[in-house]
């Protein structure tokens, strides 16, 4: 039997505000949590959504020092900036709040202090890497040292980058501090840890047991955490950025940002609501749902949990829809590399467009896999979709109720076999919809919404009203009565996925009220009501508009490489006599062409200032010969003469070549006389 519930609590991860959200986030976690919302709320369930900004953790602390200014500006930026990107794209939070807030530093330190007082915690000494220079402990990221496998210079002290390899602190060669250079020493010191292996069992029981309905992959991963067998973990850290340990002697120590992050959930309902928070976090009447990114998965269904039930207070969560990741154009988001749509900036480029991008991404929702953004796609979805279907459809319907109607809603006639049909294929919209939401299926959800778009289509280019105004108005006047319905159906559907789009569309059709419990009526729209302005409700999206983006993707692409690139390492010394040895020379093409059947070779005739020479050199894939004509190159002089294809070579053309292979000929300015002496 299925529990009822009086209240729906939603929270979303909160996310990391050391930099902007970008759509990997969106399609991830707060499209389809504001959908979900957004029905409940339209459905006139009790519903509460919370989300906030994660403002803790070492990656604060690393782009604070990187920018030289101090982690609370950093959190300060991109909190603002994360919160115009929600709102911008109309994510519903009934608040959105931060874990630097003093409320969440109280909830946090007092959840905290309970689970100390109660015992909940065992105390473990350690050696841990200390930098005695800056007096400071270090987190694995920021140690660095030589790999034990493939003795780069710098691996990180959880992997290293040249060979992959996943490593400890511990195994590093000759550690030191990754910003200060110092080398590092062991010392002990304490931590509390949760220790998760007393909740096996109990997880076991309530994930594996009595949660069997959870998504496949957020289930397989519980059950594969589980099977491994769960070890305590550390709760607090030694760092100066967090939530101070609420206890005596422990000065220097915050409690790790995985323990403070999701109890924001709480204080921000109690942020919100300072009076009834508990009966949303406390009654066993509130049905709490998380929604998070793949990567969350152990520490909203074992790591939370464990401490929610450690406490004693507090319900659990019902269900965890968790989303698989997003690439963009088949390479994977990376706030580092800057490979991300980033919302802030999609809000400048595509201003009104909110809808589109929501529209694509749950179109696209990651939901059982990773998937894949593109731009293209993008632009086919909002043009085939978007505009040719769903706009479309609105816009015949309303623009013949204008020309034909003076823009009042026609009388619904005798309804022939074929309107029933259409009318019986609508009718069940509303449950398969609700059946795919309840089930966290947006993506399909979506697509039957749009169903009814499709019907309309179809029906209007299968009775062309508009051939029939002269012969038979009040047949036309029904099939504009069905397809005016169908449009206030398809106002109501569309308001999870795409409420600016669904607010415009009232607009146009002067409706005023809407309820979810009417989906799928059709006497929406009643006869005599008039329409309002008619516009268009989606525009097409022209190849200039998507080419520029792409075209922003392959500069990151560049600079990427560009920031990567390593020029080979320096080879041996040489002695200076070695060097003056070679006689190198400025000459001037006089002739160059290939070598017949010789794919690699030019054959050069330069003037050398003396007697003028023939050098054969093996670059022909790299440049065009007329192009060297007249070019002043450097050449080798003195190199003893060579016999290649029967052809005698009399020196070498000299280049420069990167590590990827790629050659830029080495050219002097046009006063150096030919024969000049390069040394
Ligand atoms: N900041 C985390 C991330 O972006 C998510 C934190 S969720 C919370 O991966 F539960 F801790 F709040
Ligand atoms: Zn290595």
């Amino acid at each position: 039997m299925e529990k009822k519930f009086k209240r729906t609590l939603v929270t979303s991860a909160l996310p990391y505000a050391n930099g902007p959200v970008h759509i990997g986030h969106l399609a991830g976690v707060y499209v389809p949590a504001d959908i979900y919302v957004r029905y409940l709320r339209l459905k006139g369930e009790d519903v509460l959504f919370i989300g906030g900004s994660d403002e803790h953790g070492v990656p604060v602390t690393i782009r604070a020092k990187k920018e030289g200014c101090t982690p609370q500006d950093v959190v300060d930026r991109y909190h603002n900036i994360i919160k115009e990107s929600f709102e911008g794209f109309g994510i519903s939070f009934d608040v959105y709040s931060r874990t630097t807030s003093a409320t969440h530093r109280e909830v946090a330190s007092d959840f905290f202090k309970k689970l100390y007082d109660e015992g909940k915690f065992v105390e473990l000494e350690s050696e841990q890497y200390y930098d005695e220079g800056e007096q400071q402990f270090l987190t694995d990221r920021n140690i660095k040292g030589e790999c034990p496998r493939c003795h780069a210079a710098d691996a990180y002290g959880d992997q290293c980058e040249k060979c992959g390899a996943t490593l400890s602190p511990d195994e590093l060669i000759n550690p030191y501090n990754a910003d200060s250079g110092n080398p590092l020493v062991k010392r002990k010191t304490t931590h509390w840890y949760l220790p998760l292996n007393d909740y096996q069992q109990w997880l076991e029981q309530w994930i594996l047991n009595d949660h069997k309905e959870w998504r496949s992959n957020v289930y397989g991963q519980c059950k594969s955490w589980l099977d491994t067998g769960l070890k305590p973990r550390a709760v607090t850290r030694d760092l100066n950025w967090g939530i101070p340990v609420p206890v005596e002697g422990a000065e220097g120590k915050v409690l790790y940002v995985w323990f403070d992050a999701p109890i924001g959930y709480i204080s921000n309902t109690k942020e919100l609501l300072p009076d009834t928070w508990e009966t949303w976090w406390k009654d066993e009447d509130t049905r709490l749902l998380h929604f998070i990114g793949k990567d969350n998965i152990v520490f909203h269904c074992i790591v939370f949990p464990s401490m929610l039930k450690a406490h004693g207070d507090y319900i659990l969560p019902e269900n965890v829809p968790s989303n698989e990741f997003l690439n963009l154009e088949d390479d994977k988001i990376s706030t580092s590399r800057n490979w991300a749509v980033w919302l802030n900036e999609y809000l400048v480029d595509f201003p009104g467009k909110q809808d589109v991008l929501r529209y694509v991404l749950t179109a696209n929702a990651p939901e059982t896999k990773d998937n894949n953004f593109t731009w293209k796609d993008f632009q086919a979805r909002n043009n085939n979709e978007l505009v040719a279907v769903y706009g479309n459809f609105v816009n015949r319907a309303l623009v013949l109720t204008k020309k034909y109607f003076d823009g009042k809603v026609p009388a619904c006639g005798e309804l022939t076999e074929y309107d029933k049909g259409i009318i019986d294929e609508f009718v069940n919209v509303k449950s398969e919809v609700e059946k795919l939401l309840d089930q966290f299926k947006f993506r399909e959800a979506q697509k039957e919404a749009m169903n009814l778009a499709r019907i309309g289509n179809r029906y209007l280019a299968e009775t062309e009203p508009w051939k029939l105004a002269k012969s038979d108005l009040s047949r036309v006047a029904t099939i504009l009565n069905i397809s005016l319905q169908l449009v206030a159906n398809l106002a109501i559907a569309f308001e999870p996925f795409l409420p600016f789009s669904s607010k415009k569309l009232r607009g146009m059709l002067a409706m005023e009220t809407f309820e979810w419990s009417s989906l799928g009526s059709l006497t929406l729209m009643a006869e005599g009501h008039e329409l309002g302005e008619v516009g268009l409700l989606f525009e097409k999206i022209e190849d200039e508009t998507i080419q520029a983006q792409l075209d922003r993707l392959e500069r990151i692409k560049a600079e990427n490489k560009a920031a990567n690139y390593k020029a080979n390492p320096i080879r041996a010394n040489v002695e200076f006599d070695d060097f003056t040895k070679l006689d190198i020379r400025v000459g001037t093409v006089l002739e160059c062409a290939k070598v017949p059947k010789a794919s690699k070779l030019l054959q050069f005739k330069i003037d050398d200032g003396l007697e003028g020479r023939t050098i054969v050199s093996g670059i022909a894939a790299h440049f065009n010969p007329e192009e060297l004509v007249g070019k002043q190159v450097c050449f080798v002089a003195n190199l003893a003469p060579r016999t290649i294809r029967g052809i005698v070579s009399e020196g070498m053309i000299l280049s420069a070549e990167d590590n990827e292979g790629k050659l830029s000929l080495l050219t002097v300015s046009p006063e150096a006389k030919p024969g000049s002496e390069v040394k």
